[in-house]
């Protein structure tokens, strides 16, 4: 969805001596590319930007909305203490025992969670985890209003939320695309982060933009 790797030479750069996968990050995603999973994970800038603010807020129990090949999930994972917890909802049962087997291998079993089904059948048997430290929300676009909410329940103050895709590959404010399911679903989406009077929001720029507010 975004040009994760059509970079200029700065950008290569930055990529180069910053956020550069290490090698089981590089084995993760080739397996997940010899496997047939969707190309559709975000990059090593946004993986990193998404280590960084664990980190930065010691965040011990991060939920995360669209696990994939756990690819983001490994980024955030890593920079958890070790009784740290990171849950990570997925749809596809594919994708669910891919990321086990993945995270098993990265040494990340101990504190990380996949859950498999409709993220909204999920998300109500989540009461007793929260609040969250950090949500991270990348999964189906028409329900990130939806997944908002639950987002906004299950936080504490100083809680961060994120979603991914705010640009929708350049779509989001393209006149002739408003009809779209998803491109209506991520301008809701946009349009609650940044006027909900219990955050304060902005969008990170990184390949197709992150929305991330902090809760009040
Ligand atoms: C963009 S990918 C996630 C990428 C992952 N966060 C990463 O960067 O490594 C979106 C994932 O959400 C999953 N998904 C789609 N609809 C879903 C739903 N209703 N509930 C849970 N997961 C869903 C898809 O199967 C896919 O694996």
């Amino acid at each position: 969805m975004s040009k994760l790797n059509d970079l200029s030479p700065y950008e290569q750069f930055l990529r180069d001596t910053f956020h550069a996968d290490d090698a089981g990050l590089q084995r993760l995603q080739a397996e997940a590319e010899q496997e047939g999973l969707p190309a559709i994970s975000i990059g090593p800038e946004q993986g990193k930007f998404l280590q960084v603010l664990v980190q930065l807020t010691g965040a011990r129990k991060v939920l995360e909305i669209g696990t994939l090949g756990g690819y983001s999930g490994a980024w955030m994972a890593r920079a958890l203490p070790a009784d740290g917890k990171l849950i990570s909802l997925e749809l596809e049962e594919k994708h669910a025992a891919f990321t086990r087997r993945q995270w098993a291998a990265l040494g990340l079993n101990g504190k990380t969670e996949v859950r498999v089904g409709p993220a909204l059948d999920s998300l109500p048997g989540l009461a007793d985890e929260a609040p969250f430290d950090l949500i991270f929300i990348d999964a189906d676009k028409n329900n990130y209003p939806a997944y908002l909410e639950w987002a906004l329940r299950y936080s504490r103050s100083g809680t961060i939320i994120l979603g991914d895709n705010v640009s929708m590959g350049g779509r989001l404010a393209d006149p002739h695309q408003q009809q779209n399911e998803w491109i209506q679903g991520m301008r809701r989406f946009a349009e609650r982060m940044a006027a909900d009077e219990r955050l304060v929001s902005t969008v990170v720029p990184y390949a197709d933009g992150i929305a991330m507010g902090v809760v009040k």
